[in-house]
Formats: C-alpha cells, sequence, structure tokens
C-alpha cells in the first residue's frame, strides 16, 4: 500500500510548518505580541489553511496585505508537524508547553506564587486553588517538557469592567467568563527559569489567546521597576493605580486588542 502522502498535502504541511518556523515579531507598536509571516505561498492552498483556521490573512482597504499570521490552533498544528517530521523548533517551543492549567496543579502554582512574591504581594493558597477552580481558562500555565512540571504561569479573571480593583485579587464572583477584559493577578517564572525571555513568551501568548477569544483590553498593576518591562511588551503606562495591594504604590498598565 502507498502510505505517501499526497502532493497537496505535502505543500501544505510543509508550507505550514516553513510559516511556522520563519515567523518574526510584528513590529507594529500595537500588537507585539503577534508574529507574523510572509505570503510567498501558493494562494489556493493559503486559502485552504485559512479554512480550516489554521491562519489568518489580514485585508486592508487595499486587498489582502502581504503577510499572514498563525493562529493558536495553526501553531499547535505547525508544532505537532515538526514534531512527526522530526524537524527542530525554537529552544523556548522545545522546552515548555504553554497552556491551561489542570486542577491538579492548583497546589503547584500556590507554592510557585509563595515563591515569587513577598507575603504581602503573594495571593495565598485558598485564593489560588479558588482561581483555578472558578477561572482555569484565565490561567496560562508554562510546563518544563523534561520535568512535567510548572516552570511559571501567568492569572487573571474577565470581567467588562474597565479599571482595575484590588477587589479583583480577593473575590473570585467578580470573575465573569464572556467578560470584555482581562485583569491580570499574577506573572511569575521559577527563579531556575528566569532571564531566557519566559515570561515574555507567556505574556505575548496570552495576549494572541486573549486576542482570539475577542477580548478588548487587558489590564495590570506593577510596581516602578516593572513599568519598562510592561512597556517593552506593548503595554502603556497609565500612571499611578488607586490600588494599594500589599500596601504598596502600583502602577496601570493596559493593552488595547481590539478596539
Ligand atoms: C518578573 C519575572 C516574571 C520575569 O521573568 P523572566 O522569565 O526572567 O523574564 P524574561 O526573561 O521574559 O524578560 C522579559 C523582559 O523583562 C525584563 N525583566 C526581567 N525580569 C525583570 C525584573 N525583575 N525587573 C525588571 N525587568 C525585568 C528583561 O530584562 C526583559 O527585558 P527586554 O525586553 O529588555 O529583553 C520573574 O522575574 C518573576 O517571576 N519575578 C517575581 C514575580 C514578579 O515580579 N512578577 C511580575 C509582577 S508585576
Amino acid at each position: 500500500m502507498n502510505d505517501k502522502k499526497s502532493y497537496e498535502k505535502a505543500v501544505e504541511e510543509l508550507s505550514l510548518m516553513l510559516m511556522y518556523l520563519t515567523r518574526t515579531q510584528d513590529n507594529n507598536e500595537f500588537c507585539r505580541y503577534r508574529e507574523i509571516s510572509w505570503k510567498g505561498y501558493d494562494f489556493g492552498m493559503l486559502d485552504r489553511l485559512s479554512d480550516e483556521e489554521l491562519i489568518i490573512q489580514p485585508r486592508s482597504r487595499r486587498g489582502y496585505d502581504k503577510y499572514l499570521y498563525l493562529t493558536e490552533q495553526g501553531r499547535r498544528k505547525a508544532q505537532e508537524l515538526l514534531a512527526e517530521y522530526g524537524l527542530c523548533d525554537k529552544t523556548l517551543n522545545e522546552r515548555f508547553v504553554l497552556r491551561n492549567i489542570l486542577p491538579e496543579e492548583a497546589e503547584q502554582a500556590a507554592e510557585i506564587e509563595k515563591i515569587c512574591f513577598p507575603p504581602n504581594e503573594a495571593c495565598t493558597r485558598e485564593k489560588i486553588v479558588e482561581r483555578v477552580a472558578a477561572a482555569p481558562e484565565l490561567f496560562l500555565v508554562a510546563v518544563d517538557q523534561e520535568t512535567g512540571k510548572l516552570a511559571g504561569f501567568l492569572n487573571g479573571i474577565a470581567t467588562d469592567e474597565y479599571a482595575f480593583r484590588d477587589e479583583f485579587f480577593t473575590d473570585i464572583r467578580l470573575h465573569k467568563p464572556d467578560g470584555k477584559n482581562v485583569m491580570l493577578l499574577g506573572l511569575d517564572v521559577l527563579p531556575a527559569y528566569r532571564g531566557q525571555g519566559l515570561a515574555r513568551e507567556i505574556m505575548y501568548a496570552y495576549l494572541r489567546r486573549e486576542h482570539e477569544n475577542g477580548r478588548k483590553m487587558i489590564a495590570l498593576t506593577c510596581l516602578k521597576p516593572k513599568v519598562k518591562m510592561y512597556t517593552r511588551m506593548g503595554y502603556q503606562n497609565k500612571g499611578i493605580s488607586q490600588s494599594a495591594w500589599g500596601g504598596e504604590q502600583w502602577y496601570d498598565m493596559v493593552y488595547v486588542l481590539n478596539i
């Protein structure tokens, strides 16, 4: 029996992998999280990948743009194909899987929170467990493929409100799954995994996911030394926040995803 892939299928799969491997950061300051690929491929094949919701081909008034980007589903498919074909991925993508949290990972997340934040800023174990139960889809965890354990995570809740307030940290009843906006409550990377771009990877993957989910805005608060870090990720600094969490002075940072 001939179990070779058809010519059409082979071109489609190889093109998807190439789009994925050659993607580069979009320099557009409004969507730093997006990674684009150039469109030097057969148009019929591109349309099929669009129909399968693996890529998006942006259109402006002048017609189709010269670049495309992969959907989260497209990225996953390309990663699976690379594994199937025995090809390399970027180091971070090979080392970590980014996904929603599992219920049994709540205790690990609570431990990491304790390591990453001083007691006045850290979210308590009970609150983390509560959040994992009520809003697992608003978590994004990075799992070290070698150990199967969490290396870091980002979490938040969804709401129709626009201004950050401290009750978001403590009252999970404020979570509205289909809320227009996301209030980020914590970004944690374990010390052993720091300084390698993992926090940025988690933040951008979260923004891509929530952009696809149609959210309008992502907000967070941070201390002054972190303002530059978030600004470089594309967040706007809205100045000193009303938040008095942990008795500290916080800055409001905002990312507009969909107008
Ligand atoms: C802050 C933290 C998430 C960074 O994780 P990381 O994986 O080391 O970060 P990355 O390697 O992805 O670095 C991304 C960018 O942030 C900058 N950055 C990293 N740690 C920083 C820190 N502690 N202070 C200021 N900037 C920092 C990096 O220099 C890099 O900047 P670049 O865009 O100029 O290259 C991690 O140190 C941590 O968990 N700290 C404790 C909890 C915390 O402070 N969370 C953020 C709360 S607002």
